[in-house]
């Protein structure tokens, strides 16, 4: 189904290659960081942006910790010189960052503000001018909260709008701006937006949910094909949140078929409900039957499939963790932690999530490199030739300033340790991984965890917005010059 779009995409990967004990990456491999507009950005009410429905969901008492909201964040908007300054001192390839739709279009719909795109082109223009690669992300969650008030991702006319948006983004910026990612993580958007609530708009329920995540798919396809007419060269593609999915240990496990159909479930409604219609033009079988209580699938229309399967050049890839699950829970199973509520699974009341005892990072996620690589091989071997670039990969800690004035990250660095070294493996295998993006540049606004969490390589002093490069980005800037992993 996938065709390559970018020609030099088809010539054969060099693999990467073992040196004297040290690990090298392909030559151009795209080292990289990312961030997302309103996380970072602050200034919520500069040149004419209105509200999206983070700002909403931040401003209602009780939705995020401690009551924080992206208002100032990290004050990127006025701040984004120093902070491609600190991009190009780390020897950053690329900087994947997305634009605000609600400063782009503050009602959604409609023509241009000026103002907001004229922002993106300065940012972009100061990263170009110090040899970075600008790689913008269309949709990183912040939907305007006029779309929303006229129903959100569940309707249909949504998608039509985003292509609206992404295709005047792309006129403005495409001049300068080659990699194009449409949607950021589409699984949050639909089933923590829609069916747990714990992502803005905060709403929940099921049916909403699926039909979210389709109409967010047909956007993703009516936007790709609107830039790539103005620009078939150009690399378009989508970023999926996705996951090594496996059982408990058998040994542990009264009901081996009962955990095997568990993976079965939430390899489906994590990973598959997005790849199969993007890369197959289809949706799984199986999820559909899981999800026949849930909803009719009355809202898939003949021919969104052709569009929402569009051929796309690259596919970005976050990963974080790996899903251990088991056949349902015991009533006595302790409450579930907000990713793994119920509610965010519909149709999955045949699945418990287990804690497989590995260690875990301060959001509680396991730690689990080599579930990176499993993932990576398996999209080359089920869906074939696509081009792959880790678009985020990264770590909670608590951090602090020490009293010598540095942040000792040793923690972080080791997860980035561990999980290059699964890329490279990848990459050894034969999967065509172009570029590795950390997540994050700078701490920053961690959703509805608020500054509770840090994932920056960058420690950032909220009340002061100094920034500090943690022992983690000291070691990034080194893997960079090397262009590898040593010894
Ligand atoms: C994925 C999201 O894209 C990003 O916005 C978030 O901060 C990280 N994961 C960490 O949760």
């Amino acid at each position: 189904m996938t065709e390559l779009a970018n020609p030099q995409a088809q010539r054969p990967d060099p693999a990467g290659s073992v040196d004297a004990g040290q690990l090298i990456f392909p030559p151009g491999f795209l080292w990289g960081a990312a961030t997302a507009a309103y996380q970072i950005e602050g200034a919520v009410e500069a040149d004419g942006r209105l509200p999206s429905i983070w700002d909403t969901f931040c401003h209602t008492p009780g939705r995020v910790k401690e009551g924080h909201t992206g208002d100032v964040a990290c004050d990127h908007y006025h701040r984004y010189r120093d902070d491609v300054k600190l991009m190009a001192d780390l020897g950053l390839r690329s900087y994947r960052f997305s634009v605000a739709w609600p400063r782009v279009q503050p009602t959604g719909s409609g023509p241009a503000n000026q103002a907001g795109l004229d922002f993106y082109r300065r940012l972009v223009d100061e990263l170009l001018d110090h040899g970075i690669e600008p790689w913008v992300t269309l949709y990183h969650w912040d939907l305007p909260q006029a779309l929303e008030d006229a129903g959100g991702w569940p309707a249909r006319d949504t998608a039509a709008r985003f292509a609206e948006y992404a295709e005047l983004t792309h006129a403005a910026l495409g001049d300068r701006v080659r990699y194009w990612t449409t949607l950021n993580e589409p699984w949050c958007s639909a089933f923590l937006g829609y069916g747990s609530g714990g992502h803005a708009p905060g709403r929940s329920d099921a049916a909403d949910s699926v039909r979210a995540a389709h109409h967010l798919m047909l956007g993703h396809g009516l936007a790709v094909q609107a830039m790539r007419a103005a620009r078939p060269d150009h690399d378009f593609g989508v970023t999926l949140n996705l996951y090594a999915v496996s059982p408990q240990d058998p040994a542990a496990s009264a009901d081996v078929a009962g955990d095997a159909d568990a993976v079965r479930r939430i390899d489906g409604l994590a990973n598959r409900i997005f790849l199969d219609p993007v890369l197959r033009g289809e949706y799984p079988a199986d999820v559909v039957q899981d999800l026949c209580n849930v909803t009719d699938f009355e809202h898939v229309r003949d021919g969104d499939l052709a569009i929402i399967s569009t051929p796309l050049s690259m596919l970005g890839v976050n990963y974080y963790s790996r899903y251990v699950v088991a056949a349902p829970a015991p009533a006595t199973e302790p409450v579930e932690p907000y990713w793994r509520q119920p509610s965010c699974w519909p149709g999955s009341e045949q699945v418990r999530f287990v804690t497989s005892g590995r260690p875990v990072t301060d959001m509680g996620w396991e730690i689990d490199a080599a579930g990176l690589s499993e993932i990576l091989q398996r999209l080359h071997r089920e869906y074939p030739e696509l081009p792959m670039h880790i678009t985020e990969n990264g770590s909670a800690f608590v951090d602090e300033v020490s009293a010598d004035g540095a942040v000792h990250d040793p923690d972080r660095l080791a997860y980035f340790d561990a999980h290059l070294r699964a890329c490279h493996e990848a990459i050894a295998a034969g999967v065509p991984l172009r570029g590795y993006f950390a997540w994050s540049l700078l701490d920053n606004l961690e959703w509805a965890w608020g500054y509770t969490k840090r994932f920056g390589m960058t420690h950032v002093d909220f009340d002061s917005q100094v920034r500090t490069l943690k022992s983690s980005g000291k070691w990034y800037a080194e893997v960079i010059r090397r262009n590898g992993l040593a010894a």
